[in-house]
Order: C-alpha cells, then sequence, then structure tokens
C-alpha cells in the first residue's frame, strides 16, 4: 500500500481522521451487515436547538415517518429583521450512504455555519442508509424531500425563497446531490426551483482503478479498500463500479447535456483517493455544456470540512457563500 503523509495536520486532525477509519472499519462485518450499535455509541447525536445558537435556531421536519425521513431545518435570526427573502441549501450529509446522519455533530456544525454565513435557510435531510436499504433508497428519499417542500412551502419559515434552491453534499451526498439535481430536471416541481449545486468531495467510482486512487491509496477514509466496500453494499447485486449511480461519467451515466442542469461548484482535496474522479466530473460537466468550476486545496484530505481548525475548512464556507450570492445576483 502507498503510504500518504498527513504528518503536516495538526495532532488532533490526525487522532480524529485515525479514530473515524478505524470505527467505519471494524463497524463493518465481512457479511455486509453493519454493526449500527457500535458505530452510533461514539456517533453522539446532536439535538436540534430551538433556542438559537451562534444565531441559527434549527428544529426537526418529519417527511415521511413510515421509513423515519426527516430533515433538520436551520434557520438564521440574525437576519429574519431584513425584509429581504433567504435562499434555501438542500444538505445531504456524507458517510458512504451507510454512517452518520443529519443530527450528527460535525453536520449540525457546517450546516449551522452555512445558514449563518450565507446567509440561508438549510434543509439537512435525513434519509435511509444501507446497508439496509440500498440504491435507490438514498435517491429516493433526496428527491422525496423536494417534493415534500414543493408541496409544503409552509413547513420552511416565511423568509425562505423556495424558488432560490441549492443542493449540496459532501462525499456520498454530493453524489446523493448530483443525482437528485439530474431527477429535478426531468420531474418538474413547482415552487421548488434548483439554480445551483454544491459537491464537495464527491463520492463517485468505477470498475478501472484511477491514478489518484492507486497513488494515494494509504489515504484515510477513501482508500479503495474502504470505498470497493462502500460500493459493494450500495448497489444492487450483480451490479459492479460502472452502475450509473457510481460511474456517473461512464457510458452508463445519464447524459445531462439536454438538462437544464445547475451551475455547479466542486470542492477537491489533493489528498483524496477520489480526486482524479472527482476532476473528471468537473470535466464532464463542461463537456456536457454546464457551466461549472473546481477549487482545488492542496495538502487536503478528505472530510476536511469535519475539522474546524483546519484552514480550509473556513475558506470553503465562504467560497460557497460567494458562489450563492453570485448565483442570487444572475437570477435578479
Ligand atoms: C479493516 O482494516 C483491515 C486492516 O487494514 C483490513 O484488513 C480489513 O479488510 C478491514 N475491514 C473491512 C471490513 O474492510
Ligand atoms: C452478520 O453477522 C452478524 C455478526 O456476526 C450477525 O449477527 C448477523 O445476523 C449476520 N447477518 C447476516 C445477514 O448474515
Ligand atoms: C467508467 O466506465 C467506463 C466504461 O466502462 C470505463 O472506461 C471508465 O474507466 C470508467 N471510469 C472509471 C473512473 O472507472
Ligand atoms: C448526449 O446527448 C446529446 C444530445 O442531447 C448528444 O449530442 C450527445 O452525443 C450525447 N452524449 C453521449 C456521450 O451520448
Amino acid at each position: 500500500m502507498a503510504s500518504v503523509s498527513i504528518s503536516h495536520l495538526p495532532l488532533k486532525v490526525r487522532i480524529a481522521v485515525f479514530f473515524l477509519s478505524t470505527l467505519m472499519n471494524i463497524s463493518r462485518r465481512r457479511n455486509g451487515t453493519l454493526n449500527r450499535r457500535l458505530f452510533d455509541f461514539f456517533d453522539l447525536k446532536a439535538p436540534p436547538t430551538p433556542n438559537p445558537i451562534d444565531g441559527v435556531m434549527s428544529s426537526d421536519v418529519t417527511v415521511d415517518s413510515s421509513r423515519n425521513l426527516w430533515f433538520r431545518l436551520f434557520t438564521p435570526t440574525i437576519s429574519t429583521s431584513s425584509t429581504s427573502l433567504l435562499p434555501v441549501v438542500v444538505y445531504f450529509h456524507g458517510g458512504a450512504f451507510s454512517f452518520l446522519s443529519a443530527s450528527s455533530p460535525p453536520y449540525e456544525a457546517v450546516c449551522r455555519q452555512l445558514s449563518r454565513s450565507i446567509p440561508s435557510v438549510v434543509v439537512s435531510a435525513n434519509y435511509r442508509l444501507c446497508p439496509e436499504h440500498r440504491f435507490p433508497s438514498q435517491y429516493d428519499d433526496g428527491f422525496d424531500v423536494l417534493k415534500f417542500l414543493d408541496l409544503n412551502g409552509d413547513a420552511l419559515p416565511d423568509i425562505a425563497d423556495l424558488s432560490r434552491c441549492f443542493l449540496a453534499g459532501d462525499s456520498a451526498g454530493a453524489n446523493l446531490a448530483h443525482h437528485v439535481a439530474v431527477r429535478v430536471c426531468q420531474e418538474e416541481l413547482q415552487r421548488v426551483k434548483v439554480i445551483g449545486l454544491v459537491s464537495i468531495q464527491p463520492f463517485f467510482g468505477g470498475v478501472d482503478r484511477t491514478e489518484s486512487e492507486i497513488r494515494l491509496d494509504g489515504a484515510p477514509i477513501t482508500s479503495v479498500g474502504n470505498t470497493d466496500w462502500m460500493w459493494e453494499f450500495f448497489l444492487p447485486d450483480g451490479s459492479d463500479r460502472d452502475h450509473e449511480a457510481v460511474n456517473v461519467t461512464g457510458p452508463n451515466g445519464v447524459n445531462i447535456s439536454a438538462m437544464n442542469f445547475p451551475d455547479t461548484i466542486i470542492f477537491v482535496g489533493a489528498l483524496d483517493p477520489l480526486l482524479d474522479r472527482q476532476r473528471k466530473y468537473y470535466d464532464w460537466l463542461k463537456k456536457s455544456g454546464k457551466k461549472a468550476e473546481i477549487i482545488e486545496y492542496p495538502n487536503t484530505i478528505h472530510a476536511f470540512y469535519f475539522f474546524p481548525e483546519l484552514p480550509q475548512s473556513s475558506q470553503q464556507i465562504y467560497r460557497v457563500r460567494d458562489f450563492v450570492n453570485q448565483r442570487l445576483s444572475q437570477m435578479k
């Protein structure tokens, strides 16, 4: 296995990354099930905060209790005095489609920051997880959250403007956001208009190994051994990684050329084995005639945004804020 140096990172970050990788590893069983009790013991869920923290309040909204589909809603209190409406950011958390939730502390923090900094109303979707629920459950849940918003706009505060929605996600959540964006193009929604996609270190794959997967295979979290396991228990039996959900830029992927696909900003880290696939996604969006930009951070690992002590974490939030505001001004 190649070795990837992360010695430039603060000790605390290195310990946390090691812990997270190990926890994911030991929670997975060889027979394809997950030891959720073990993982959830360490994933201390954060409750919603009806009393604002850092100028943002949050609450949980049920979409469909029969499949435990809900979202955490973040509303900034700071700008509710202004008369202008706020954009809505629908966020999909990462975790290989298998781990974490909208109430996991790193996502509480990320969504709260997005809500405050942009400012925006953030809808953080809690979708079903695999391997208990495989493809396409996650995509169905993601799109159903948008359909719910389309029909139940009053579930959001009055300042939320559904005609200016953004989809956002990290890792598997960015894969999910891509597929939800495609569905939005295919099925007309009434009130919800998606005008941008924020794709943070999207989790894509394919049968062939890329150069960065080979070169960076010792990197935490997204090493090839981990990602192979994740895809195997996400995809339907008998599929390989050139499935349209995984190799979106391959021949099985949906051709978006003729679609009104939203403008996209992609964030990548140079120490993420997924780097080449993410760059390819960018090239493919451009080739498909879409507006896209890619922000590449040197010396940066997968899931860097879990760590506020890393400078890229706040740089990224500000870059997202600029992207959103740029799109908003183009809509005027
Ligand atoms: C966990 O890590 C060990 C050592 O790297 C590896 O041999 C094993 O296959 C991993 N387990 C799973 C379920 O991926
Ligand atoms: C997988 O292994 C676990 C632990 O050994 C066991 O409890 C579970 O029933 C097994 N599940 C399947 C589907 O084989
Ligand atoms: C995607 O699929 C195509 C066709 O099977 C293959 O040539 C390509 O290498 C795949 N991409 C990746 C990144 O594996
Ligand atoms: C995608 O569709 C466009 C027309 O909408 C077509 O011109 C293009 O060749 C297609 N691309 C691929 C790779 O099939």
